[in-house]
């Protein structure tokens, strides 16, 4: 008799944005008139820029050359694009190589699916509130997780202490939903932690190019000994406006090890088993963002995206309503006006003004209560609903 994973029982019915979005197509259903704007799921609205479709253009091109014509890409990644990502750091002193560097098709999937080099046999370590992959990967799993929290009072970056507990280490800086960016003292706190215990951090590192803090780290290995104890995921999606395209990276340093198993010959093993490589057109277009041209393109892109958070930001300090984020993210983090509950002011945000944004709730208990939107809309779209927001509270 075919026994199906039962641990699928205990998630929640839906994946988070998926009941946004089933949400949101109720209201649409039921109000057709309405125009909705969406402050909720990080999707970019800026197009892809010309460096990236110049570059994909080219590679359509050679697809249908047969001098040219590429079959099934390398499963992590070719060449061209592992070499740009390393010099990306490289150019910044951190020390990482092409053969760290596994191509993907975007972080949310490494960031799941790497629970596949793990035994069921861990504590899993998980801040709360934070990205719901993180969690829901591991349920899947059956996994043991423990919540740290984050909340108000730790500025949302909660530090290990002498209760800490966790082979496994998720980490989101700059973080996602709140906003907040790790120190470097405060990633070295974690870095030190996970070299004394054996454990492993991994680190989504997605949305690292909306830091403008030069004081601030935007990868871990700026960390000393994190090569020892780290894996770091990326993503073209917010940097380049991938979320489309699919396009991502995962950093596995060649050393890395875990129990007299090299962690990088795993995740090797496991992508070139389960996955066929990201398409060589996406590839093109990834690598054109490390050009000249590619990386004034899309910081314009990411300024433009932070300004919409100045307005937001703006428009919250007009209103005492208390947030974080929005200084180094796309992400604004506030608290729900009149006491209301996330999905409350969910609701009432929808039915009475046709905005949406994310309940903080879904990202785990500690962000009841508090309410996520995004910078990611385009110029018009925030300005307007910043302006019924102000009708409304
Ligand atoms: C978010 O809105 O949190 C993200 O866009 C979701 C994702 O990256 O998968």
């Amino acid at each position: 008799m075919l026994k199906p994973n039962r641990h699928y029982q205990d998630l929640t019915e839906n994946y988070l944005f998926s009941e946004i979005a089933r949400r949101v197509a109720a209201f649409k259903e039921a109000n057709p008139a309405a125009r909705v704007i969406s402050m909720g799921i990080g999707d970019v609205t800026l197009p892809l820029c010309p460096a990236v479709t110049d570059a994909m253009g080219k590679a359509v091109a050679e697809m249908g050359d047969p001098a040219t014509f590429q079959g099934y890409p390398p499963a992590v990644g070719y060449d061209f694009l592992k070499s740009a990502i390393a010099r990306y750091y490289a150019e910044r002193g951190i020390p990482v190589t092409e053969r760290d560097v596994f191509v993907s098709d975007g972080a949310k999937s490494d960031t799941g699916n790497i629970t596949d080099l793990f035994d069921n046999d861990n504590v899993v370590l998980i801040p709360d509130p934070v990205y719901p992959v993180y969690l829901d990967s591991n349920v899947m799993l059956g996994r043991t997780v423990r919540l740290i929290d984050a909340t108000e009072e730790n500025g949302y970056l909660p530090l290990p202490d002498e209760r800490t507990e966790g082979d496994i280490i998720y980490l989101c800086s700059p973080n996602n939903p709140t906003g907040a960016v790790y120190t470097r003292e405060g990633l070295k706190a974690w870095v030190d932690f996970a070299l004394k215990n054996g454990s492993v951090i991994l680190f989504d590192a997605a949305y690292e190019a909306f830091v403008r803090d030069p004081a601030l780290p935007r990868s871990i290995y700026e960390i000393e000994g994190a090569r020892a104890c780290a894996i770091e995921f990326c993503s073209f999606s917010k940097t380049a406006g991938f979320t489309g395209t699919r396009c991502g990276y995962t950093i596995v340093p060649a050393e890395l090890e875990a129990g007299g198993m090299n962690l990088s010959r795993m995740w090797l093993r496991r992508q070139s088993t389960k996955y066929n490589g990201t398409a060589y057109i996406v590839q093109r277009g990834a690598a054109a963002v490390f050009s000249p041209e590619g990386h004034a393109q899309t910081r314009a892109n990411l300024r433009y995206y932070l300004d919409n958070a100045r307005l937001i930001m703006a428009f919250l300090d007009k209103k005492g309503i208390p947030y974080t984020g929005g200084e180094c993210s796309p992400y604004i983090w506030l608290k729900c006006p009149d006491g209301c509950t996330s999905w409350e002011f969910f609701d009432r945000l929808l039915n009475t003004a046709a905005v949406v944004g994310t309940p903080g709730s879904g990202f785990g208990r500690n962000g009841e209560g508090r309410f996520r939107l995004t910078s990611f809309g385009s110029r018009e779209g925030t300005l307007e609903a910043l302006d019924r927001l102000d009708a409304l509270l």
